[in-house]
């Protein structure tokens, strides 16, 4: 029997908010797999260690500084991309920034700067990278949105972001039909090891747990799952499609704290 190819030979993955909790799982788990790995960021510290580290384990993949917001800053990376490696199969639209200011006292600076990063920022990638990844033969892009892009949240400007990202992905979808590109979204809840939920308060880090139905955040590495099946072939028929990876929370959240409520009422009932 013919030993099995690596997931990801001979596939080039580029990854956004590559120093940050989420993006440098990702990479670690697309070069264990075969890819060489591309990651970029603003910040470049964390981003130029993990890319030290899988090089290190014997992976191909460079660090590259990439602000999402700015359309020279996409061509830059793109150019040095087309340089070192000659193609782009993967495109992880990842990089993000969290609001959790309410709509009576946002200020309009912080709603353009989350919309800027958030969903202006893929859209340029798409933009930027698309032809690319159709010279390479086609691709697939993913977009990390968020519950917030299925549900009401707390800052208007994040959950705007991600729903708009959710729009986004399936206009481009179809746009890029005839050149074999796929754009699919992931969806997490709550993502453990992130600057993201460390920037949470203790009360909402506990509240947000106690009502998870699995008790708990997911971690990096079981969203990163759902970003390497829809970058990988296996998900050839799945296009303009989301991935809810939030354990059960947008379906059965309410229920489930419906029910922590009633115990609550019952036990305080005596
Ligand atoms: N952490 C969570 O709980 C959670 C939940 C749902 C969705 N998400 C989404 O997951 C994605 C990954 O975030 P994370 O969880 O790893 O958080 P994180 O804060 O650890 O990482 C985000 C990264 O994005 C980078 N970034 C910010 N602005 C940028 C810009 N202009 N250009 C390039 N990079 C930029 C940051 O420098 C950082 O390294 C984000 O899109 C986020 O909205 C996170």
């Amino acid at each position: 029997m013919a030993r099995a190819k690596a997931r990801f030979e001979g596939k080039v993955v580029l990854i956004t908010g590559g120093s940050g909790g989420q993006g440098r799982v990702q990479g670690r788990m697309f070069a264990e797999q075969g890819a060489t790995v591309v990651l970029s960021d603003v910040i470049e510290g964390p981003g130029k260690a993990a890319v030290k580290a899988m090089r290190a384990a014997g992976a191909a993949g460079l660090f590259t500084k990439l602000d999402v917001t700015a359309a020279a800053s996409w061509q830059q990376a793109l150019k040095r991309i087309r340089r070192a490696y000659g193609r782009l199969d993967v495109l992880v639209n990842n990089a993000g920034v969290v609001s959790r200011t309410g709509i009576r006292s946002l200020p309009l600076a912080e709603w353009q700067r989350v919309i800027a990063i958030n969903l202006t920022g893929p859209m340029l990638g798409i933009q930027a990278c698309a032809p690319l990844m159709r010279d390479s033969g086609g691709g697939s892009i993913v977009n990390i949105s968020s519950t917030a892009g299925l549900l009401g949240h707390p800052s208007p400007a994040y959950a705007a972001s991600k729903w708009g990202l959710r729009g986004v992905t399936k206009s481009a979808a179809l746009d890029l039909l005839d050149w074999n590109i796929r754009v699919n979204s992931v969806h997490p809840a709550q993502v453990a090891d992130t600057n993201m939920a460390a920037s949470a308060s203790p009360g909402y880090l506990h509240a947000n747990e106690r009502a998870m139905p699995l008790k708990r955040q997911s971690r990096p590495d079981e969203v990163a799952q759902a970003v390497l099946f829809l970058a990988s072939d296996e998900s050839s028929y799945i296009n303009a499609a989301e991935i809810v990876v939030d354990g059960g929370a947008v379906s059965i959240g309410l229920p489930r704290v419906r029910t922590l409520l009633e115990e609550d009422f019952d036990q305080a009932a005596g």
